[in-house]
């Protein structure tokens, strides 16, 4: 069958980079955005860095124009979708039809009972870090309490701690990030909150958001009260997928599309899923996986381009790496660690915390944290990339 009509939902990375990757390779068809998001499309990880910080103005974090990619726009939301007829309907009223539909309609942040009230953020989109923003220039000598030691929540106690706020992190877990990096290297990660000031208070949950109106503070679990003049809410997100219940779409548990290695969702290739939204099977582990990052998003429009193109599909393979700019710094997480392996520290010398963690079976490395030490990075994903296991990544970053 002839592929005409494109329709992506979804402005952000994924979806904007399918739509370069057909006209790059020659795709004369239209392409049809939907996003209700006016100011898409852009960029996310300056979201809370760079723009938070108003170092960056918007247009730097622009990920092109509509014209770029000779694209028509709808800024509405998708609200349902016809698979057997071919139709996807929005909430402007407008009926699209498609050859090929890609959903990239990524996730929406999860909330705690109390929201939405003034002073009390997500952050997802530009508006979010613009309201965040300006709610940090009001607060110039306050306090600020963010739930969730995630990506978010570091990244922004790192941007509210360059402007001089009090900042205290409320994290569930041991230490934040310690689900994914064990809790020995997790708390020495946490000693870069603590190095520059941020307060943490772990293994203690959200009781409720106080505050007439306003937010005025946050009550814990165990009975203390965090005042707060704002609150960033930053405790993970959810498929934004509530939309296509019942359309024959499957979804996960969590709203996650489920969909094949090509990132397929059906047997005949005419529905797509990438980004966020995604839970494509990984053939490796034999495992349907969600991967919330960026790299990966990247990876899986590519595949989705390349497939919606060529009669032979072409498999996805995921993509772990993370990267996190904290206090100056860099944080990059490559691969995932697996609960089941050997952990090692290596330290460098020097005037900052800089380390390097391998998780690995022997001398055969599956993951790797590094903070502040690129030339430990290089290291890493050169082990990880040789096919015989590399060089023992260990050994070489003690001689770095
Ligand atoms: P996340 O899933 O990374 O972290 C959420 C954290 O909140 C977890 O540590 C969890 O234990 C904690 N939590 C959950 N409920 C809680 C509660 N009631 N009280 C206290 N803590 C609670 O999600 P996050 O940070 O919201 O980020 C959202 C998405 O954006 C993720 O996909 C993330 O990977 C992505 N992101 C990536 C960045 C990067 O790659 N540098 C930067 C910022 C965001």
């Amino acid at each position: 069958m002839s592929v005409d009509r494109v329709v992506i939902v979804g402005a952000s990375v994924a979806g904007t980079r399918v739509a370069t990757g057909l006209r790059e390779a020659g795709y004369a068809g239209s392409i049809t955005f939907v996003d209700p998001d006016p100011d898409a499309p852009y960029d996310r990880p300056p979201l809370s860095k760079q723009i938070l910080s108003g170092d960056w103005t918007p247009d730097r974090a622009s990920l092109g124009d509509f014209a770029r990619w000779d694209a028509d726009r709808h800024v509405a939301a998708a609200v349902a979708l016809d698979p057997e007829r071919r139709l996807l309907r929005l909430d402007s009223g407008a009926e699209l039809p498609y050859d090929k539909l890609v959903l990239a309609c990524g996730a929406a942040p999860r909330t705690l009972p109390g929201m939405p009230r003034p002073g009390v953020h997500v952050l997802r989109t530009l508006a979010d870090s613009h309201r965040l923003r300006a709610d940090l220039d009001r607060i110039a000598d306050g306090r600020l309490v963010i739930v969730g030691g995630g990506f978010i929540g570091a990244e922004v106690a790192s941007t509210a701690r360059a402007r001089g706020i009090d900042v205290t992190l409320v994290e569930t877990l041991p230490a934040p990030l310690s689900g994914l990096l064990g809790e020995e290297v997790a708390a020495e990660l946490a000693q870069l909150h603590t190095d520059n000031g941020v307060r943490l208070r772990c293994g203690v949950a959200v009781a409720g958001l106080l505050g007439e109106r306003e937010v005025t503070g946050v009550a814990l679990t165990d009975g203390s009260v965090l005042p707060a003049d704002a609150v960033v809410v930053g405790v993970g997100v959810r498929p934004a997928t509530d939309w296509l219940a019942g359309s024959g779409i499957p979804l996960d548990g969590d709203g996650g599309v489920l969909c094949d290695e090509h990132c397929a969702v059906d047997a005949d290739r005419t529905v797509y899923a990438i980004g966020d939204v995604a839970r494509c099977r990984d053939p490796l582990r034999d495992r349907h996986l969600r991967v919330e990052h960026w790299t990966d998003a990247v990876e899986q429009a590519d595949v989705a381009v390349h497939n919606i193109l060529e009669p032979v599909p072409r498999a996805h393979r995921p993509e772990f790496f993370v990267w996190s700019d904290q206090y100056g710094g860099k944080v990059t997480l490559l691969g995932r660690p697996d609960p089941g392996c050997e952990v090692t520290v290596v330290r460098a010398e020097g005037p900052r915390r800089r380390f390097a963690v391998a998780y690995h079976h022997g001398s055969r490395l599956s993951a790797a944290l590094t903070v502040n030490w690129p030339k430990a990075l290089m290291a890493a994903r050169r082990s990880l990339g040789a096919a015989d296991g590399g060089e023992d990544v260990v050994a070489a970053w003690k001689i770095l």
